[in-house]
């Protein structure tokens, strides 16, 4: 099956009560854990790629090893950007084969918002191309910028009618709670969403795809072997997982998960440096962590997303 993009996987996921898993790919490691636990779970999947993403391999390699996931599954797989800045990023990736972006204006005057994500619009849906663009602001890290929890802003569901009906966007991203990052909340904070808001926008937005950013959980047990071999992350959670799973039954399409499969990652290859020290053959360690970010895939798509056989 060629690249699809995310327009009949929301569809089925509205009405089925589920969500797809996006989640952010860097390197050839995370494109087959990823795309190996979606297929063994038969499910739809979403790769991103973020503008970090593309300075660091380059998105031609990107592009060409997410073809090659295509190639090896029968899966769905949409090819996405993420967090895409303006316009000439969303063109370039539009350009460059990509089936889905983002416009993320989200930090721009009202009607700045909206002119930039329109003019996305017009040139992704002239290409066949879906565009989901976000309104309020989550708190956390994303390329650098640090947006304090302080200035985050919960997104408003008196806007939502309004932005979608003269952007003509596919699926929307809100902030109701979650944040970037690994460092989110500290334990004791009891961190919830806020589905009120959730069911607001759902109610005013009737079948539209709803978008979750940073979705990451912070696996206490991968911090736990982080630290346990050497490493110094701070004391952090996330919202439960629990919370997510009763967002991806109502409007939310589209859950983003980059920090967890990070933290799998450097879990793996921490505990592989302490337990064979002679051991310099990347295959050997890389293959640990891609082990690692299978597994945790595999856990979201049954305990967060519930997308398991809807492919
Ligand atoms: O939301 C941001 C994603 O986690 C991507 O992170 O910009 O460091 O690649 P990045
Ligand atoms: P996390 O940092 O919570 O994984 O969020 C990822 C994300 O929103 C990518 O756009
Ligand atoms: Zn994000």
């Amino acid at each position: 099956m060629p690249l699809v993009t995310t327009k009949e996987m929301f569809a089925k996921a509205y009405k089925g009560g589920y969500a797809i898993g996006a989640f952010n790919v860097n390197d050839m490691e995370m494109v087959q854990a990823i795309v190996e636990a979606a297929n063994e779970c038969h499910s739809p999947v979403i790769l991103q790629v973020s503008a970090g993403a593309r300075k660091y391999a380059n998105p031609v390699y990107l592009k060409h090893l997410v073809e090659a996931a295509v190639e090896t599954t029968d899966i769905p797989i949409a090819l996405h950007l993420d967090h895409g800045a303006d316009f000439d990023i969303c063109k370039a990736s539009i350009d460059g084969g990509f089936t889905s972006v983002m416009i993320d204006a989200s930090s721009k005057p009202w009607e700045e918002n909206i002119a930039v994500t329109r003019s996305v619009v017009e040139y992704a849906h002239a290409h066949g191309v879906v565009v989901e663009a976000e309104l309020g602001k989550l708190a956390g890290i994303e390329d650098d910028v640090h947006v304090e929890a302080s200035d985050a802003l919960f997104t408003s569901p008196d806007e939502v009618e309004e932005f979608t009906a003269r952007t003509e966007i596919d699926s929307l991203a809100i902030a109701i709670g979650t944040s970037h990052g690994a460092y989110k909340f500290k334990p004791g904070q009891d961190p919830k969403l806020r589905l009120d808001i959730l069911e607001e926008v759902g109610r005013r937005l009737p079948n539209f795809p709803i978008v979750l950013h940073g979705a990451s959980s912070v696996p206490q047990d991968k911090v736990a072997i982080v630290n346990q071999y050497g490493g110094e992350m701070p004391n952090a959670i996330g919202i439960p997982e629990s919370e997510l799973r009763k967002a991806a039954q109502m409007a939310v399409c589209k859950i983003n998960i980059d920090s967890d499969l990070r933290v799998a990652f450097t879990a793996a290859v921490r505990k592989h440096f302490v337990e064979y020290p002679s051991h310099f053959d990347p295959r050997q360690y890389l293959g640990d962590a891609r082990a690692m970010m299978k597994e945790m895939v595999k856990h979201k798509i049954v305990n967060v997303l519930g997308s398991a056989n809807k492919a």
